[in-house]
């Protein structure tokens, strides 16, 4: 499950090069492991063969811009050759980092974009911030077959500007990547540019508060964790973390050391799909509906992270390596992050009659990555706990996309958030994809919620109850967050029974999240269907591993979880997928700029039953020497 090594990307990309594949004007899209199968894996560790190899196999989608197409390419590293190779005349693939930087050089240079700049009363276009959007459906009949993205942009005054504060409101191109030409310089007119600057750097801002003390993280001894290569180990959990480059952090095998046995929770967990559509019908707006995921992958978005800053305390960072489109491996340094937290109060009680207290601090283990998606700034987060809770978050931050507006109007979809810059409506839509595998693969999945009891059993009128409804197929598995009936989702283990009878489980909590604001039939509801349900349920299928479909990229239908589940297959007592959507709509506020404070939205994976007894109970109370009281002459505990 390790991540394709340097060398590992430079021997695949020797083997396709041997076979072939890679003449000139042809693109590597993709260059991952190919995981083995689950089937595989489970065997594997059954047997502990102690160290025999297994042949690494790697997946490549490349697209040849001359022949206008796709090709998927499976390959044996091992035994250092191709094993196969699909032509895929019907999709379009991610958009390389490599086709945006040459598109974005191609627009800049473009003499339609510079008369629309000099209209505007701009010389100098090294200034101009161009972006490279995926174009969606929403295209002249003319363009159609074509690999088009299209692009907006902004000025500076000078390159340490905030490249958003002044938006070109108006100008757009469209840009064939296959051909590599602009096809096309819309101009809808001339709005006025900002005057303000936008800038938040510390210079930029100024005085900076004084009042801040020091805070320091101090773990003496060392941290709690163990970690072995990609393998991790902390308190009773156990796990592998992975990166690939278009779900970016993987957790795989995620387990619990209970009473001496290690039980399996969670195969695999990752982020399938990160949706952003725009709610607003002006020309610059309509066709911003990011799959920022399939339409880019987030592992060529991710961010280095830096020590004291973006992570606290006794850090194991994970480097990742990722094949730039050429073909030639990078190193991103310092990609994963893993830490432990301080998370406050754990458990406690005051005995009433005794005065006897014990109170347990809560720690948390934190694997995290940051991806910078142009103007925005998303941070992934999974936090395992003592409490056998594991937690999914994401931190939304960065800059909110802007547009321009003369003075005196007012956005009817959007928010004016500094003078002449409206911040457009839009939603986040993320999917994570979960397969579970609690205390085994064979799994049930049940909604739950509370409800009153019937009236002859409610004699007092307070009587409610909990409701469980086994999911017995992918048609019942569409479902939707019910916040006033408390639903849940139950992952119960049929064959494993806890010390009350009862099948083991874990439980999906939602945390914030939003229904879909888009009209059924508009482009964004054809073409992101996984977002109608926040959860769907699929029996496991190695080939389904993106809610939005493997190429959603100018798509026109979601090719994902709409289309899988047609086939209404039976998912009781099955190696279950679970595929959890939330998103956040964003309503822009004025406090949003120039960079906003981090949003939190996530959800909950909580033991129910899994354990006989609260497994926090055994951690030792702790004494902090380093704490102390201030202000009085109180000391602590
Ligand atoms: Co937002």
């Amino acid at each position: 499950m390790d991540p394709l090594s340097a060398e590992e990307l430079e021997r695949a990309v020797t083997i396709m090069r041997g076979a072939g594949l890679l003449s000139d004007g042809v693109r590597i899209v993709l260059l991952e492991l190919a995981e083995p199968d689950k089937e595989a894996v489970q065997a594997y560790e059954d047997d502990s063969p102690g160290g025999d190899a297994v042949d690494r196999t790697a997946a490549a989608v490349l697209r040849d811009s001359r022949a206008l197409t796709t090709f998927e390419v499976d390959l044996s590293l091992g035994r250092g050759e191709v094993i196969e190779v699909r032509e895929r005349a019907d999709v379009q693939p991610a958009v390389t980092a490599g086709e945006s930087a040459e598109c974005i050089e191609l627009v800049r240079a473009h003499p339609g974009f510079r008369a629309a700049l000099a209209q505007r009363g701009l010389t100098d276009p090294g200034l101009v911030t161009i972006e490279a959007w995926g174009i969606g459906d929403q295209v002249a009949p003319a363009y159609a077959g074509r690999r088009l993205v299209w692009c907006p942009c902004w000025t500076r005054r000078h390159p340490g500007d905030n490249p958003y504060a002044r938006p070109l409101e108006g100008v757009y191109a469209i840009v064939d990547l296959d051909r590599m030409v602009v096809l096309e310089i819309e101009d809808h007119g001339i709005t006025e540019l900002a005057e303000r600057d936008g800038n938040y750097t510390p210079d930029a801002v100024g005085q900076m508060r004084d009042d801040l003390k020091a805070l320091e993280i101090v773990q003496p001894d060392g941290p709690s964790f163990i970690v072995d290569g990609w393998s991790v180990q902390w308190q009773n959990w156990a796990l592998r973390v992975g990166f690939t480059p278009r779900e970016g952090l993987v957790l795989h095998g995620i387990r619990y050391r209970d009473q001496g046995r290690e039980r399996p929770v969670l195969y695999r967990a990752s982020f399938s799909e990160l949706f952003v559509p725009y709610g607003d019908p002006s020309p610059g707006c309509y066709r911003r509906n990011a799959f920022d995921i399939g339409e880019h992958g987030l592992g060529p978005l991710t961010n280095s992270l830096e020590l004291g800053c973006d992570c606290l305390g006794t850090i194991r960072y994970f480097d990742v390596v990722l094949a730039d489109d050429a073909g030639v491996p990078y190193t991103v340094r310092n990609a994963i992050c893993l830490h432990e937290e301080d998370f406050g109060l754990l458990w406690k009680h005051t005995d009433a009659s005794t005065g006897e207290v014990e109170v347990r601090r809560a720690r948390r283990l934190v694997i995290s990555s940051i991806a910078t998606a142009d103007n925005y700034e998303y941070a992934f987060y999974w936090y395992l706990y003592q409490d056998g809770t594991i937690e999914c978050e994401v931190k939304l931050t960065g800059i909110v996309l802007t547009g321009g507006i003369a003075d005196g109007d007012r956005p009817s979809y959007g928010r004016i958030v500094a003078p002449r810059v409206t911040a457009p409506n839009h939603q986040h839509f993320f999917n994570v994809r979960l397969d579970l595998d609690v205390d085994g693969s064979k799994n049930t999945v049940s909604e739950v919620h509370a409800e009153p009891a019937p009236d002859d059993e409610n004699p007092y009128g307070g009587a409610f109850r909990r409701v469980a409804t086994p999911l017995r197929s992918e048609h019942d598995g569409g479902q939707l967050i019910e916040p006033l009936s408390g639903r849940y989702w139950r992952i119960e283990n049929p064959g494993k029974r806890n010390l009350f009878g009862d099948p083991v489980a874990y439980k999906l909590i939602p945390g914030g999240n939003t229904g879909v604001l888009s009209v059924p039939g508009s482009s964004v509801r054809r073409r992101a269907e996984f977002i109608d349900k926040h959860l769907w349920v699929t029996p496991y299928a190695p080939d389904e591993r993106f809610a939005s479909g493997s190429y959603p990229n100018q798509t026109s239908r979601d090719t994902g979880l709409a289309r899988w589940v047609e086939q209404d297959r039976p998912i009781e007592d099955a190696d279950v997928v679970l595929w959890y959507t939330f998103g956040s709509t964003h309503l822009p506020r004025p406090e949003d700029w120039p960079v906003m404070p981090v949003e939190r939205i996530g959800f909950l994976l909580k033991p129910d039953g899994f354990f006989d007894r609260s497994p926090a109970i055994d951690v030792p109370p702790s004494l902090d020497s380093c704490s102390k009281s201030v202000g009085d002459d109180h000391g602590c505990c």
